[in-house]
Order: structure tokens, then sequence, then C-alpha cells
């Protein structure tokens, strides 16, 4: 039992069910019983985790914008979600600069939408917003970030999510900072999550196992780049905790935010990433698995940490994976999908949930025992 079984039978909308958080925590939410009710405005990849792992006959799903405001109201009224995850959001720095204004309209107005909608809710309801460690004003130290440091962001991304938190706190102080509010809320931030599934742009798993399944060598723009690694499942169990908390009246942690990283030992390099992946990759043409070049055409934050001693401290919060389980978990997901065909991609997928719940209760970590 994981989560002490909030979930179960419950009412749970995920915003941003088709891409690859969203996926996950759909399959995960589903095996520990809950329904799943997704809106997302498309499939942002092909292939996705969504369309391989069907995961539309297994969950009522809305293709819907979360910039329409009125309809999506009307999907949270017809729902009465017992949680909410909101996870919808155009994720990508690169895709930012070229298209701030839809950016911004996602992340921030499509935010408040949600906002909006909870807040017309009649039924209790647990919600948690997924922000970015992006949202944090990135002065580039070596400190990790605490959630009272200041917000903003010199991409339109960064910036964004950086707005969206802003409106998050207003909602809840405005409207849902009351002893008898019916709406209970948490404010979460990860950073970059990697995992089987995800075949975003310019994301650089994607963006190496698309070369290997080709038989090329991946093109490395940043080999020496550190940055927080962390499996995908890894700030997903800090979501499903937080909601849990908030569903068992831990009331001092309604409206705070929380960071959700790996710890300070796990940085590495891309290129260390890359090789520790590349041990679980079936190699069939290729002696040159990398190709190492420099053409960044935009500004791309440096070091950027997390300090998750909050989330440790308020809910018991830890990591469960350590560097090379992390790489293992990844490398051996694409290579079951591209070179072990004929594999039932949902159950191998949730064969990995299992094992990493295993391994956090081995680890004696809180939501897992
Ligand atoms: N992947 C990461 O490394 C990472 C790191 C930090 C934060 N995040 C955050 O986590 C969340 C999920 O990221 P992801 O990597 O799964 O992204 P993704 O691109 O795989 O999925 C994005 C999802 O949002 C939906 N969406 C986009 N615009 C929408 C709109 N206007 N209306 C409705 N749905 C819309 C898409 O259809 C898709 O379901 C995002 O909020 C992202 O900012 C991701």
């Amino acid at each position: 039992m994981s989560f002490n079984d909030v979930f179960k039978d419950k009412k749970v909308i995920v915003t941003g069910n088709t891409g690859f958080k969203g996926s996950w925590l759909t399959i995960w939410l589903h095996k520990m019983g809950a329904k799943v009710v997704g809106i997302s405005r498309e499939v942002p990849t092909t292939p996705s985790l969504f369309d391989e792992l069907k995961l539309g006959e297994k969950i009522e799903h809305h293709f819907e914008d979360i910039c329409n405001g009125e309809a999506i109201k009307n999907i949270f009224i017809d729902t009465k979600p017992d949680f909410v995850f909101h996870l919808a959001a155009q994720p990508i720095v690169s895709v930012s600069y070229a298209d701030p204004i839809e950016t911004l309209q996602t992340n921030v107005m499509g935010t408040a939408n949600i906002l909006e909608a909870l807040r017309v809710l009649k039924n209790p309801c647990k919600a948690v917003m997924i922000t970015s460690d992006k949202c944090y004003d990135n002065v580039e130290w070596i400190w990790g970030y605490k959630e009272t440091d200041a917000v903003g962001g010199k991409d339109p991304y960064s910036a964004s999510k950086g707005a969206a938190e802003l409106v998050i706190k207003t909602y809840f102080h405005s409207y849902f900072n009351k002893p008898d509010s019916n709406i209970k809320l948490v404010a979460v931030r990860a950073g970059n999550v990697i995992g089987g599934g995800d075949w975003a742009l310019n994301r650089i798993v994607p963006d190496c196992i698309l070369a290997w399944d080709q038989n090329n060598a991946v093109k490395i723009r940043s080999p020496y780049s550190t940055r927080p690694w962390q499996h995908v499942l890894e700030p997903l169990s800090g979501y499903l905790l937080a909601a849990q908390a908030l569903a068992e009246g831990k009331a001092n942690i309604n409206g705070e935010p929380f960071n959700f990283g790996p710890n300070a030992d796990q940085n590495h390099t891309v290129l260390e990433l890359l090789k520790a992946i590349s041990n679980h990759w079936d190699f069939k043409a290729i002696d040159e698995h990398f190709a190492i070049e420099n053409n960044t055409t935009f500004h791309e934050a440096g070091l950027l940490k997390l300090n998750c001693d909050k989330a440790l401290f308020y809910l018991q919060w830890k990591p469960v994976l350590v560097f090379e389980e992390t790489a293992r978990f990844t490398g051996a997901w694409y290579n079951t999908f591209y070179n072990k065909k004929g594999t039932d991609m949902f159950e191998y997928t949730v064969s990995q949930i299992r094992e990493y719940e295993l391994n956090a209760k081995q680890k004696s970590i809180v939501w897992a025992v």
C-alpha cells in the first residue's frame, strides 16, 4: 500500500495527462485505484506514452485548452474531483523564446483558469499545482534554492513559471486561506526529470535515444553542464505525498510551496548521464556513441539546485533512487521500447513503478511503508 491508499476510488483530475510527467502520474494513480480524469489540449509528441500505452482507454479524457476558462470550469463542476494535479504547460525553454505569448498564456492564465475552476467547486478538493525549479530567479550561485528565495526568470518559460507561482499565491491568500475552505493546495517545484517515454523536443535524453535508434552518435551541446538529474517518479512521489498530507489534514502545509529535488551528490554532467544510460542500450552498429559540439543559440541558465529541507521536515519526503538506478530505469525503459519489440509497455511501466515502490519501502521512505 502506497500513500496510505488515499487515492483509491477517488476522482483525480490530471491536467497535462498526455504529457511525459502527466502520463507517469496517470499510470501510478490508475495502479492505486484512482478514477483519473485527464485534461490536455493535445498529445504533445509522436510517439507518446499516452498513445503507446493506450492511456486514453483507461481513463476519462478531455481534449481541452486550459486557456478556455469556461470549458475547464464545466469539467471541474461535472467531475467534482477529490484531487487535482495541474501539470499542463508549455514546458520547453526554446519554444518559449519562439512563442512567448503562447507560453505566458498557457502557463500563467491557464494556471489562473485552473485556480478559478477550483474556486467554483463546492466539494472538498486538494490541489497540487506544478510549476518548476526554473520559477526561481536564477542568480547562478552554488547554493540550493529555498522556497523563500525570490521567483523570477530571464527567459519567457522561467518568467511564466515564476508568474504562475505569484498567481497561485494570490488565489490561496485571496480565496482559500480560510479554516472552512473546501480547497487546500500546495505549489510544487522540481527540476529536470528523466525517465522512459519522454519524446519532447530539445531534451537531452530523448535526443540521445532517437539518435541511437537511428544508429547515430548523439550530438551533445554542453557535455560538461551539471544538472541535478532525477527520475520522473521522484517528484511525482513528492506531489502524491503532498496531496496525501493535505487529505490527512496536515494544515501547516496548506498554501505552501515545496521543492522536490535529488540529493546534492546526485549532480552529474550531461556526458556522465548519457554514458550511464548507454550501459543499458543494446548498440547495434555504432562505435562512437557521442559527438560533442558547441552551438548554443539562446541563453540557458547554468547550475540550478534545489534545497529540499522543507519537504524533508514537513513531509518526510526523500528521493529513492541513486544516480545509477535513475540511469538504469531510464535506459532500460527505452531499450525495451525500441529493441524488445512485442513487450507490453503498459505492464513494463507498471513494473518499474512497482520496483520503485519496493525500493522506497526497503529504504523506509514514509509514503511506501
Ligand atoms: N519535464 C521536466 O523536466 C520538467 C521540469 C520541471 C517542471 N516541469 C513541469 O511539469 C509539467 C509537465 O511537464 P512535461 O515534461 O510532462 O511536459 P509535456 O510537454 O510532456 O506535457 C505537457 C502537457 O501539457 C498539455 N498542454 C500544453 N498546453 C496546454 C494548454 N494550453 N491546454 C491544455 N493542455 C496543455 C499538453 O497537451 C501535455 O499534456 C509542466 O508544468 C512542466 O513545466 C517539467
